[in-house]
Order: structure tokens, then C-alpha cells, then sequence
């Protein structure tokens, strides 16, 4: 094994009772993802770019079964293991539930602790933090700070005289004096280890909260540094739903700037709503009004929306996807055109140049190279095959009351308007069905159906239907 470099503590026991949400804070969702995803995924970067061997502990408290799923569901690169904190005695006894769950903990010279809150902390500032312990070597900690107008909450970073050393006094305990300062603790730090475990011995609970504070370890007397930051919005914290939506705007704001730097054409933002996940390439657009969600793809010169709604989906080079198009676990090919108003259900899978018009309903169903459903049309559980063109308001009856069954629709093959094909059922290439017929036998390659009843037209016969106002506008 590969010696480990550092170990992260992630805090994520606490309840979050201000978010109001069934669920940990740490799992509230923003652009697709858990808040914790994008903590995980900052030290991700950062153990990638400073090439660190780290492993990482999450810390986890109330509902901590709901969390452990979340971490098992993913795979980041580094090992991930998880502690729980029985009761949420505050950051300091989380950091020694930390120590007790994750066995080799203790094992690295350097700890780093980091909230399950904060999802806008970038890798960088974890790097200069590294750099900075690194070069000052007789430091035992670097705390990360930051200035705002606002500091109400946060603990203050109470300097001495001659700036050499801090203390971090919480927003409870400060003295009115000390709540003027705006120089703030960002609850970010990296801590030689065996001088946190010496303070877990000492930490008590003698404050105004009772809770055991990390931020005690920052006595008068402890060699550290805090290190301020400008760039408050990086350290946000997410305590209730306004905060959530706040941090939701700005990875939004972060994920459109990316976009728009690699060749994405974004005509207004405002309107749009990305999932963090969402791939976009280069030269595609991306009208206003639009939803991407979860792991949709966007392909080079591929237009989407106003207005359409994808989710899980992937739209290849040059497609178009018109406006009101709902879309989930679709794969659109290159040059299709679909909608607008078209609803692409899951298992939906176009070839290239395929057309999808007006409120057509596509599920479960393969549609191959240049065949067209341009109107008004259900295709379920169904195969059609290349250049096949079918007409307006034809329906797939895949459904007996029990059981799903597949139509099976050859190339080069022409549906009229109107038609059922009530499945199984297998039209063969190059057939026609006549318009209004219901296909309830298999019909040949070639093959011609039709099957409506006859036409019978009688002269003059619609007055007897017809109201006399109505039949007198008829004869004049
Ligand atoms: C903490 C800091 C404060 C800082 C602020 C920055 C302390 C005592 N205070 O305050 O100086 O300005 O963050 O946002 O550290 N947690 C647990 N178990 C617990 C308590 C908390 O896991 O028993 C976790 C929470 O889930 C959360 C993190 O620790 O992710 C921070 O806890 P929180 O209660 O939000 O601390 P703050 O009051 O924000
Ligand atoms: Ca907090």
C-alpha cells in the first residue's frame, strides 16, 4: 500500500434543523447532486493537482444510513470511509467520533477538517493550504478565514496585538467588542495530527452552547496561522433554504461560465437550469427556458429548446430539439429533429436524421436512420426501420391489459394517417398500409393493407342530421 499523505475529516453529523428538509443537510440537493458531492469532489481535484495519496472519513450523525448510501453510490478516487457520531455534542466531538471510526486516522502527520456545508470551497484554496503548513514548517495549523460585511453566525478571529496569534471565539461567546470583527472562521483546517488528538483530551463543553468547539483549539498559545481570504462566497455555509438556493446560484453561475468558455453558445442563463453534470460540447446551443438534468450529453452543434426539458438524455451532433420537448433516458441521434411538444420516454432510441414532430409520445422503442413520425402519434415497445415514414396519428396498441408486446416496422415502409397496429405484430420493408387501418395480422415484405369499411355516400341525405338553421346555411 501506498503511504498515505493526509487524511480529511468531512463533518456531516449535524441535523441541519433550519433546512427543514426529511432528509441530512449534507444530502440536500443542489444542481443534481447532494451538497457533500461537491466537497468530496473539491478534495478530489485538490489530491489530483497537489498528487496527494489521501483517504477521506465522513463524519455522520442523524439519519447517517441515508448518507452512507449516498457515499456508496459513488466512486471517487480516494478511499472513503465513514465514523459516526452518536450524538451531536458539536465540531469537536464529531472530530473525535472521527478519530474513533476511521482506524488509520491517527496514522498521517496531517489532518485536514472540512464541513459537509460549505459545497463552494474550491481545490485551490485547499492547495494553498497545503503549501503554506508545508513551508512553515514550525506552524501546527493553518485555519482558512475570510472577511464579510455580514458576520453575524460565524466565529470571529479574535488576532493578538501583534497579529502572531488568534484565537477563533464563537458568535455566542463574543463579546460586543468581539462581534464588531469581520474577519471570520471558515471552519476549514489543516492540523498537524498528533496536535489535534492532544487537544480531544482537553476540549470541554464550558461555552454558552455547552458544545465541544473545535474552534478551541486555537488557544493563545497555539503556533498557527489563520489564512484570509477575500473570496467570501467561496465559504458559504448552507444552514437554511434560502442559503441552499443562494449556493445552487452561484455552482450555476460557476457551471455556465465553464460552458460558455469551452464554445457553448448560452444566449440568456437566467432562465436555464443545468445540473452540474450535465456535458455540453462545443458549438452547441442551449436556448433560455431549458431543463438539463442528471447525466444528459450535449453534442457538438446540437440546438436544444426553448423551453425543453431533458433529463438523462443524450443528443447528438446537430440534432435539434425543439420547444416543450420532454425528454427522459433518450438517446437523440445526429441531425434528428424532434418536437416541438414531442415526448421521448425511456428507452427511446433515434438513429440519425430521424423526425419526431408535434405531440408524438415515443417509448422503449428503436427508430432507425430517416424515419419520420411527424404528427400527433404513440410508438411504444416498438422497431421502425430505416426511411419507414409513418403517418399522422398512428398508434402502437402494445398494451392487451396485462402485457406489453412489440411492433416490429420494416424500411422503406409507408403508414397512412390513422392507423393501429395492434402489437405483436410484424409489418415487413417497403409495405403500405392504407390510411385508418387497423393492422392485426403480419404483413410480408411489399405487401399492401388495407382494412376500413366501405364508403357508402348518399345524395342529400345530411339535412336529416342536420339542424334546420345549419342545413339552410348548407343549401344557400
Ligand atoms: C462553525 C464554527 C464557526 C464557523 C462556522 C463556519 C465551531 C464551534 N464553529 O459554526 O467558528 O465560523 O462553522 O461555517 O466549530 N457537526 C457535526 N457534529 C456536531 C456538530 C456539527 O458533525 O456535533 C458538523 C455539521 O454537520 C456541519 C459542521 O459540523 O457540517 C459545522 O457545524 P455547524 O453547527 O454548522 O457549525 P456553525 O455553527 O456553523
Ligand atoms: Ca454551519
Amino acid at each position: 500500500m501506498k503511504k498515505v499523505d493526509l487524511s480529511v475529516a468531512v463533518l456531516a453529523a449535524g441535523r441541519g434543523t433550519r433546512l427543514k428538509l426529511p432528509f441530512p443537510k449534507v444530502l440536500a440537493p443542489i444542481l443534481g447532486n447532494p451538497m457533500l458531492h461537491y466537497v468530496l469532489k473539491s478534495l478530489e481535484d485538490f489530491f489530483s493537482s497537489c498528487k496527494i495519496n489521501a483517504q477521506v472519513g465522513v463524519v455522520t450523525g442523524h439519519q447517517s444510513e441515508l448518507v452512507n448510501d449516498f457515499l456508496k453510490s459513488k466512486n471517487y478516487n480516494f478511499p472513503l470511509y465513514n465514523a459516526y457520531q452518536k450524538e451531536q455534542l458539536g465540531t469537536a466531538d464529531a472530530v473525535k467520533s472521527y478519530f474513533k471510526g476511521v482506524a488509520s486516522a491517527n496514522s498521517t502527520e496531517l489532518t485536514m477538517i472540512v464541513c459537509g456545508d460549505t459545497p463552494l470551497l474550491r481545490p485551490d484554496f485547499f492547495a494553498t493550504m497545503w503549501n503554506t503548513l508545508h513551508e512553515q514548517k514550525k506552524l501546527n495549523a493553518v485555519a482558512a478565514t475570510f472577511l464579510t460585511k455580514d458576520p453575524a453566525g460565524y466565529g470571529r478571529i479574535v488576532r493578538s496585538k501583534k497579529q502572531e496569534r488568534f484565537i477563533i471565539k464563537e458568535d455566542k461567546d463574543a463579546s460586543s467588542e468581539e462581534k464588531k470583527i469581520n474577519e471570520v472562521n471558515a471552519a476549514l483546517y489543516l492540523v498537524k495530527t498528533e496536535k489535534i488528538l492532544e487537544f480531544l483530551k482537553i476540549m470541554n463543553n464550558k461555552n454558552a452552547a455547552k458544545e465541544f468547539y473545535l474552534t478551541d483549539l486555537f488557544h493563545s498559545n497555539f503556533n498557527a496561522l489563520a489564512l484570509c481570504s477575500e473570496n467570501e462566497e467561496d465559504f458559504l455555509g448552507v444552514n437554511d433554504q434560502d442559503q441552499l438556493e443562494y449556493v445552487s446560484k452561484i455552482l450555476k453561475k460557476r457551471k455556465i461560465q465553464s460552458l460558455r468558455s469551452s464554445g457553448v453558445i448560452i444566449p440568456d442563463s437566467s432562465s436555464l437550469h443545468i445540473d452540474f453534470d450535465v456535458e455540453i460540447e462545443e458549438g452547441a446551443t442551449i436556448n433560455p427556458g431549458s431543463i438539463l438534468k442528471g447525466k444528459t450529453k450535449i453534442s457538438s452543434n446540437a440546438v436544444v429548446g426553448p423551453y425543453a426539458i431533458l433529463t438523462d438524455t443524450k443528443v447528438h451532433k446537430g440534432a435539434k430539439v425543439f420547444p416543450f420537448t420532454v425528454a427522459e433516458d433518450a438517446i437523440i441521434g445526429e441531425k434528428s429533429d424532434i418536437g416541438p411538444m414531442a415526448r421521448l420516454r425511456p428507452g427511446t432510441k433515434l438513429s440519425s436524421e430521424v423526425k419526431i414532430g408535434n405531440f408524438v409520445e415515443v417509448k422503449k422503442s428503436e427508430i432507425h436512420k430517416g424515419a419520420k413520425v411527424s404528427h400527433l402519434s404513440y410508438v411504444g415497445d416498438a422497431i421502425i426501420g430505416e426511411s419507414s415514414n409513418i403517418g399522422c396519428g398512428f398508434i402502437t396498441c402494445n398494451y392487451d391489459g396485462k402485457n406489453k408486446h412489440q411492433t416490429i416496422i420494416g424500411a422503406k415502409t409507408f403508414i397512412g394517417s390513422d392507423c393501429q397496429a395492434v402489437a405483436p405484430i410484424n409489418i415487413g420493408e417497403n409495405c403500405f398500409v392504407a390510411a385508418g387501418t387497423t393492422i392485426t395480422e403480419n404483413m410480408p415484405d411489399g405487401s399492401f393493407a388495407i382494412a376500413r369499411s366501405k364508403q357508402s355516400t348518399r345524395e342529400g341525405m345530411a339535412k336529416r342530421f342536420l339542424k334546420s338553421s345549419d342545413s339552410d346555411k348548407v343549401n344557400s
